[in-house]
């Protein structure tokens, strides 16, 4: 019963881990982009457990490379052992990562991939100095939290770095809101080199940044702007990780990596998310390098395990072989111009924006630039009704989020732009 797992949820578990709706679901079986909950109702799934079900629920070849696994008869080593799935998928990676001579260090999570990798950079360029975007996330580890930029995800100031902000491409508000693209290059630009000099004692480690800030909201930058950043970094030799926790793996549609809109290419790489399907994989990619500044015995006991890897190894074979950054492409864009032609012109709605199958519809009050979390919440709740589940996300909660499976079919975007601009109408109030 939902009802009485819902009341044991909230005597053993923390309040502050939030659950999704005014009556919280349990999804209980999924196949393809769809889920059924313990009620029975089943729901089209564009959120896809935070842009993690990448192939989508119960795919056979995923299944069935896990299950080869298990009949080893082994689900763990330690990396003190050669793990052949590891190596095989690290091997893969490193070829797609697009940095040369890169190394490949597996973890659990982003927010482990992100301390790895601010644990090389920092020890690489001797300084604990960072730069970190505005309206980011990264992780809820002490050094993950203290490069976020978001208030809500800020549960403690203790930070082991000492970070300086950058500004966030959002084009709703702030001070580089209304700017034209070049003329908002420019401007963060002229930024990055005022806080370099004013904000910061020169050395420097890393700047970290998400090329489309996935809990932010799907803020994005111009294409380009890593670019502008990456040329001042070069001048002092600071590096650059591109955070492609949500980004990766083709879901942008236009490229394989987010950073790669910006004619980049990073000194370090975090990923995590979509390519474990489920499973519990990230990690980060480097130059030998910089991944190679570990001055002491590093290890995670499940980190690219054998079971993980099995999944990882599967998950990137399927994305390829059925190239799913393409149909994130096609089927992002039918979802895309479908919203902005039925609801983009809503005095509501701010913004529609993001890439391929990262999609967001910003709320405000109507001819204002104001935040509306409520409309949000109730264009939320529509959808779940009209059998649909989206995200939620944004500094304001006021932000609605898409992140399904890259297999979504033409079909299902279809049904799903359905549901979601009736969700977005009846909850604003307009005629439909
Ligand atoms: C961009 C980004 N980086 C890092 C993380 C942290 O990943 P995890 O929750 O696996 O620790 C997230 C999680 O949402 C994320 O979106």
């Amino acid at each position: 019963m939902t009802d009485d797992l819902l009341a044991r949820h909230r005597a053993v578990l923390p309040s502050w881990m939030p659950l999704y709706y005014a009556e919280p679901i349990e999804l209980v079986s999924g196949s393809g982009r769809r889920v059924t909950d313990a009620q029975g109702r089943s729901y089209l799934d564009f959120f896809g457990g935070v842009l993690t079900n990448m192939i989508g629920y119960d795919i056979p070849e995923i299944r069935e490379a896990v299950e080869r696994q298990l009949a080893t008869g082994i689900a763990h080593t330690s990396t003190l052992y050669l793990i052949r799935q590891q190596v095989e998928l690290a091997e893969k990676i490193a070829q797609r990562s697009g940095i040369p001579d890169a190394r490949v260090f597996f973890t659990n999570s982003g927010t482990e991939a992100n301390e790895a990798a601010l644990l090389v950079a920092t020890n690489h360029r001797r300084s604990h100095q960072i730069l970190a975007v505005r309206n980011s996330y990264h992780g809820r580890s002490y050094a993950a939290m203290g490069v976020t930029g978001n208030r809500n995800w800020s549960a403690s100031g203790l930070n082991p770095l000492q970070v300086a902000w950058l500004h966030s491409g959002d084009r709703v508000r702030g001070l580089l809101a209304r700017l034209s693209a070049d003329e908002q290059v420019d401007a963060a630009v002229e930024d990055l080199r005022e806080v370099l000099a004013t904000q910061t004692a020169g050395d420097v480690a890393a700047l970290i940044a998400e090329p489309i800030q996935g809990v932010g909201g799907f803020v994005h930058p111009p294409d380009g702007l890593f670019a502008g950043w990456k040329k001042v970094l070069d001048e002092h030799g600071i590096l650059f990780i591109a955070d492609e926790v949500q980004t990766g793996w083709g879901r942008t549609g236009e490229h394989f990596w987010g950073y790669q809109a910006h004619g980049v290419t990073p000194d370090l790489l975090t990923f995590a998310k979509g390519i474990g399907n489920g499973f519990a994989l990230a990690g980060v990619v480097g130059r030998a390098e910089v991944l190679e500044s570990v001055p002491a015995i590093s290890f995670s006991t499940f980190g690219g395990n054998p079971i993980s890897t099995a999944a990882g190894n599967a998950v990137l074979d399927y994305l390829i072989a059925h190239d799913l950054q393409a149909n994130a492409a096609r089927v992002g864009a039918i979802l895309a111009d479908g919203l902005r032609a039925a609801v983009g012109e809503l005095d509501c709605v701010a913004e529609v924006r993001g890439k391929g199958l990262m999609l967001g519809v910003e709320f405000v009050r109507p001819g204002s630039s104001e935040p509306d979390p409520a409309l949000t919440n109730r264009v939320f709740e529509a959808a779940r009704d009209g059998g649909l589940l989206t995200g939620k996300g944004g500094l304001h909660g006021n932000v609605l989020r898409m992140g399904p499976p890259l297999t979504l079919t033409e079909e299902e975007a279809r049904e799903g732009l359905a549901i979601l601009v009736d969700a977005i109408r009846s909850a604003a109030g307009v005629a439909a």
